[in-house]
């Protein structure tokens, strides 16, 4: 049985296909391929894009989508094997992703990080305790990566840029006032280099850096396709000649749990907000991000809203890209 995990479990040609399939269905959105099928949309965290297009695209389909919030319209759900759930949770992962499996062709899960302690948060227990359990596919709808938003973004970059190898794509760290999980930004390095694009992370300093799993596969893929990953501080030269700048916050892994000794060390880099003087410097750059996005605080109105920004389409996008995957998936 097959999960959507992440993407760094399925090759380029597996993931151009879904790419190639959200074409069609962008075309012919009302196909009754998944008809009296149905899919759990299991949220631990709040959602718009995600929770609508998972929703109207199983719909569109012909299938049946169920939302659940555990902790809130739903039982709060225990993930330790073996412990005596005294506590808050009134039922373990173990029934309810088997339960879930008995009623639904796929579950989805939104669980983000809890930011106390990233070694914790890295082993990404949530959706692999699904995984493990359900007797369906999963889909990860955003816990340490993201991605469908890859998929979504991908998509967006070849409508506007068709063959994206030896593109250059700018991951850029952007100021928030508070520490975003860095899903979204693992995700944009994984799905850029996969499909062979010359990578740039810029961010503040080391203690920015993403994960060494995902900046190790980025250069795995960069080099495997004669291209490079590149770190730099630098603004300008991150910016210079860039053809994809895509934009994302996130908290210092180093701080994670001591999050007011990180906040004047991210207070100090606003400047790294995208604006037009910056966008100048790249080659007739496109500008990006997954969205929710503060104006003005990530990006000037003046980018977002520009003939260059792709927001809308990678946003639209999802329904299409989660369209094909639920299709590839369902059995
Ligand atoms: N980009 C994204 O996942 O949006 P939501 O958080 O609104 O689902």
């Amino acid at each position: 049985m097959r999960h959507f995990l992440t993407t760094a479990d399925w090759d380029r040609a597996e993931l151009q296909a879904l790419l190639d399939d959200a074409v069609d269905l962008k075309k012919s959105p009302f196909q009754d391929r998944l008809n009296g099928k149905s899919i759990a949309l299991v949220f631990f965290n709040p959602s718009l894009r995600t929770r609508s297009s998972f929703d109207i695209g199983a719909h569109q389909l012909g299938a049946h989508a169920v939302v659940l919030e555990p902790g809130k319209g739903s039982w709060p759900i225990e993930f330790e094997m073996g412990t005596v759930m005294d506590g808050h949770a009134e039922e373990h992962v173990r029934e309810a992703a088997r339960v879930l499996s008995r009623y639904c062709d796929l579950i989805a899960v939104r669980a983000f990080p809890d930011f106390k302690d990233w070694s914790v948060d890295r082993q990404d227990r949530v959706i692999k305790s699904f995984a493990r359990h359900a007797t369906v596919p999963v889909i990860n709808m955003e816990t340490i990566t993201h991605p469908c938003q890859e998929l979504a973004l991908m998509l967006a970059i070849q409508e506007r840029l068709g063959k994206p190898d030896g593109k250059k794509f700018l991951l850029t760290w952007t100021y928030h006032p508070k520490p975003l999980n860095t899903a979204v930004a693992n995700s944009g390095l994984l799905i850029a280099s996969k499909f062979g694009m010359d990578v740039t992370l810029l961010c503040p300093n080391e203690d920015y850096l993403l994960d060494e799993r995902y900046l190790n596969l980025a250069r795995e893929y960069t080099s495997s396709q004669g291209q490079n990953l590149t770190i730099t501080h630098d603004i300008d030269e991150a910016y210079d000649g860039a053809h994809v700048v895509y934009a994302k916050s996130w908290g210092a892994l180093p701080y994670f749990g001591r999050w007011e000794e990180e906040k004047p060390i991210r207070d100090a880099h606003k400047h790294f907000i995208v604006d037009s003087e910056k966008m100048a410097r790249t080659d007739d750059g496109l500008f990006s991000h997954c969205l929710p996005c503060r104006r003005n605080v990530k990006v000037t109105d003046e980018v977002i809203d520009s003939e260059a920004s792709l927001v809308i389409e990678e946003a639209e996008n999802r329904l299409h890209v989660q369209k094909a995957l639920m299709s590839a998936l369902a059995p």
